[in-house]
């Protein structure tokens, strides 16, 4: 006879809970997820599924719709879709897209992004999409990328990548998310070829950063006695500020809802730039500020951004990585994570913030894997 207890504890290995355990198997997910990539020759269409060349190949617009954590993987992938695809790009949380007046494209690629296939909100814009405008859905133009075989929204949809993060039981999203992320980088890259946009060269280069980023991401989880070292500051606050531009603003938003969802502290994610147009009110010596700042193009926006919140006394808590010409100052503090790997910095600056989060939960001493009034799956309305 085995308890549930001890059975949870044979699961956890060396960890404390799911959650903590999930965020250290990334660097595994991730692998496993480029391993089916880098398998099949490449970012192809039949990635995707038999008959997604001809599926994507026309294609003329994308519109993505997710709920939560995999709403911002959406809002992420949109970023590479304009870039990669060069393709016009929405992205809707799925509960609202399902009771707007859609303006309907027949060729518009529907791409829904579900951890557990089973989003009963998520199901229903698929179902609205589908009746707006797309053909019977063995020619529609639908996409899953899901983690769970053959649940509901995958067996809804004509192509599907399943993501390869194995079950995940911590409530909150981790190891599904970057995963996710990984799964929309390939799909943007695939529609950039289809679209001649990505020549053989350009793809050869972004396979190889994909190669090297379970590795990166191993290097983001070796911070984690840094990140905890800063959670017994957060944990007496009420409000957390998460500030971040372009690819990183997503991971602002993700950092946010991650700290709400597990330690209950409100926070809320902003793009920098909007600061002035009114968070900055808020800003004073009680608000801690986590700013995403690695080396991209918008680095110095960033940096004035940071002189912003300073200026009003706020505390700064930066994750730069190592290229990025950033220093400790009096109310300054800064982690760095590795070398700046271009277009798949997002994924890696999820690391840190879900880290953040999870030593503040530890340290109110919140129930991380089952926070209250949520759920893993949520089936109804
Ligand atoms: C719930 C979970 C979140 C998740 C969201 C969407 O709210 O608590 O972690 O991001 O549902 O779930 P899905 O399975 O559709 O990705």
């Amino acid at each position: 006879h085995v308890s549930d207890v001890s059975l949870a504890s044979l699961e956890l290995g060396p960890y404390r809970h799911f959650m903590q355990k999930e965020i250290h198997e990334q660097p595994r997910a991730i692998g496993d997820t480029v391993e089916g990539i880098l398998d099949a020759g490449g970012f192809d269409a039949a990635l995707f599924g038999k008959d997604a060349a001809q599926v994507l190949n026309d294609v003329e617009s994308v519109q993505i719709l997710a709920c939560g954590t995999s709403y911002y993987a959406g809002l992420t992938a949109r970023y590479w879709i304009e870039e990669l695809a060069g393709l016009p790009c929405a992205v809707d949380i799925a509960s609202e897209y399902r009771y707007r007046s859609v303006v309907a494209n027949p060729k518009q690629l529907i791409v829904t992004i579900s951890q557990s296939g089973e989003t009963l909100d998520t199901m229903e814009a698929l179902k609205y999409a589908k009746a707006q405008g797309q053909a019977a859905s063995d020619e529609s133009r639908t996409l899953s990328i899901c983690n769970v075989p053959e649940s509901a929204i995958p067996r809804a949809s004509r192509l599907v990548f399943y993501t390869r993060a194995g079950a995940e039981i911590g409530v909150a999203s981790t190891k599904a998310f970057t995963t996710q992320l990984v799964a929309l980088f390939a799909l943007a890259v695939a529609l950039g070829k289809l679209r001649g946009r990505v020549d053989d060269a350009r793809e050869a280069a972004l396979l190889d950063d994909l190669r090297h980023l379970p590795g990166s991401v191993q290097h983001a989880l070796n911070l984690e006695p840094q990140v905890a070292s800063w959670a017994e500051k957060f944990a007496p606050r009420q409000h957390a500020l998460f500030l971040g531009r372009g690819t990183h603003y997503p991971i602002a938003l993700e950092g946010a809802l991650k700290l709400k969802e597990i330690s209950y502290i409100h926070a809320e994610g902003y793009p920098a730039g909007e600061l002035k147009h009114g968070p900055l009110a808020l800003v004073d010596t009680q608000m801690p500020v986590v700013v995403i700042a690695p080396n991209d193009a918008l680095l110095e926006k960033v940096k004035s951004n940071i002189q912003e919140v300073r200026a009003r006394g706020g505390e700064m808590f930066v994750f730069a990585d190592a290229d990025s010409s950033f220093s400790e100052s009096d109310g300054v503090h800064v982690i760095r994570t590795p070398r700046h790997v271009g277009i798949l910095s997002p994924i890696v600056h999820a690391i840190p913030v879900q880290l953040l989060a999870y030593h503040v939960a530890l340290a109110r001493g919140t129930d991380v894997d089952k926070p209250r009034n949520l759920a893993k799956s949520v089936t109804v309305e």
